[in-house]
């Protein structure tokens, strides 16, 4: 990272969408591939359970304008969530077919930060081009390291976006697709076992059968990261595991858990 990028051509499809979505993650996710190698290894073939996105609540940039390309494509608006502590607002997106993901994406309300915060964010907010692609836009803004430090200092979420950009923040393994483990908790140990280091924040499982979601996830892997005026070494995203239980008509639970993506979001907080 580097230079802004220029703006993508929309793929047409959603598998190709997807493609492009995963190739622009795996450089910047450095346990990902590492659980893909260690699962394959084991005959499993990973699907995918949601595709996570972050973003400023900012004209033209906002949850909405983020969320457009997968709407326009099938996607259909679901459940909400709040994090007011955060100061997060984030929706759910449910795919026109189930061999897809789900799609989540928050924004960060920008009205409670100081005048220095809000002034950063206007200036990368103004270099973003008008695009039907914004989820494939990569960092489409210089930045400075002062930049940086001004955001993160009262927003790690704000700090890893201004540093990344427009590149999905996880993927998610589907647990309930792999056939060699029966939970979590054994992929899980199974993951440790291997050496990949799991998120505590909130316990190593966040949620349960009875919340209808589990998830765990990685750190985000370390990357470095190119700034106008140097390079630093910062979390970059991370990869995700969830195991969704049935609702008591019997299909399975497509939502999220507000108290367990409160703590999801610290995995790229800087350790
Ligand atoms: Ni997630």
């Amino acid at each position: 990272m580097h230079e802004p990028t220029p703006s993508p051509a929309a793929p047409r499809d959603l598998a190709a969408w997807f493609a492009c979505l995963w190739a622009a993650y795996l450089p910047v996710s450095p346990w990902a591939p590492v659980i893909h190698r260690l699962l394959e290894a084991r005959g499993e073939r990973v699907q995918n359970d949601h595709v996570a996105f972050r973003t400023f609540a900012a004209p033209g940039v906002d949850l909405d304008a983020l969320a457009q390309p997968f709407v326009a494509r099938g996607y259909r608006a679901a459940d909400t969530y709040r994090f007011p502590e955060k100061r997060l607002f984030a929706r759910h997106y449910e795919p026109p077919s189930p061999d897809l993901p789900l799609v989540f994406v928050s924004e960060l309300r920008l009205e409670a930060f100081s005048p220095a915060f809000r002034a950063v964010v206007d200036r990368l907010v103004a270099q973003v081009p008008a695009t039907d692609a914004l989820p494939l836009l990569g960092r489409p803004w210089h930045l400075s390291v002062a930049d940086y430090e001004t955001l993160a200092a009262e927003s790690e979420y704000a700090g890893w976006l201004a540093a990344f950009g427009y590149v999905p923040n996880h993927f998610t393994v589907r647990v309930n697709a792999l056939r060699t483990f029966d939970d979590l908790a054994t992929l899980n140990a199974f993951l440790r076992a291997h050496g990949v280091p799991l998120s505590t924040a909130g316990g190593e499982i966040k949620g349960s059968p009875a919340a209808l979601l589990e998830q765990s996830s990685t750190p985000g892997g370390e990357v470095e990261v190119a700034f106008d005026d140097g390079r630093r070494r910062l979390p970059g995203c991370y990869y995700e595991l969830a195991r969704r239980y049935p609702r008591p008509d019997g299909t399975l639970f497509t939502g999220f858990v507000e108290g367990s993506a409160d703590r999801l979001f610290q995995s790229t907080d800087r350790r």
